[in-house]
């Protein structure tokens, strides 16, 4: 049966964007709206799955009370909360979008504005999904690669450094695809595959990412 391959299988789910703070008043963020990771936990949920979501900042709301939210902030906080889980983990998907660098400064009080130009340093993030695929041992591992450009090569080179069993490339060069809307259009690559959908809604772009690994696990 096709449903068995989620049933009662603890599935961590990556969702929304990070924010990085420069002061109390001001972060560097993203466009993810959460939209796609959250479509992804209902549809895992619905499959009988565990749903652990460790969301960055969103309006979206989980419905299925097999949805256990967790909501962070920062990079840091959900690379925290990622690790307190993953080890009793047996699928995971990381679609957030995760900030890759972050002000090396937090400011206690608002930053003041002045006549001179304002330079902001930044540091590198921890990248969790790297993280995920070196502690990597039963867990089926997938990560999310979000191009502009050079889409296919970019999106194997991370399902390869990033130890990943698969990857779903979303493209913003393809219309109607990535960020904040309600639809998208994806290729799923694996070591020996790829394949390519049409443009769908998320709710359906996540069925066919986790029939893809159903096809696989079953
Ligand atoms: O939220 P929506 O508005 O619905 O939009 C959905 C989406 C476009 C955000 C989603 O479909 C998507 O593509 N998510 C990944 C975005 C991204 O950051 O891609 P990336 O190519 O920069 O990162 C590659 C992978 O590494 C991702 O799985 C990401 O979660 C992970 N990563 C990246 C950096 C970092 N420091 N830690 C990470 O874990």
């Amino acid at each position: 049966n096709i449903e068995q391959t989620f049933l009662n299988k603890t599935t961590l789910i990556t969702a929304g964007p990070t924010y990085e703070a420069l002061d109390p008043v001001r972060f560097i963020g993203n466009h993810s709206s959460g939209k796609m990771g959250f479509a992804m936990a209902e549809e895992a949920a619905n499959r009988g799955a565990n749903v652990i979501l460790i969301s960055g900042p969103t309006n979206c709301k989980a419905k299925n009370e097999n949805i256990k939210t967790i909501n962070v902030v920062s990079a840091k906080d959900m690379f925290a909360e990622v690790f307190n889980y993953y080890q009793e983990v047996d699928i995971a998907i990381a679609s957030a979008a995760v900030a890759d660098y972050a002000p090396k400064i937090i400011a206690d009080e608002k930053i003041k504005k002045n006549d001179l130009n304002f330079t902001l340093e930044l540091i590198k993030n921890p990248d969790i999904l790297l993280e995920m695929g070196n502690q990597k041992k039963d867990q089926f591992l997938v990560g999310f690669a979000l191009e502009t450009e050079n889409e296919e090569a970019n999106a194997k080179g991370k399902l390869k450094k990033k130890n990943l069993d698969m990857i779903v490339l979303n493209s913003l060069r393809d219309n109607g695809a990535g960020f904040k809307g309600d639809t998208n259009k994806i290729k799923i690559i694996t070591e020996n595959d790829i394949q390519e959908f049409g443009l769908k809604s998320k709710k359906e772009v996540a069925k066919d990412i986790l029939d893809s690994i159903q096809n696989i696990l079953k």
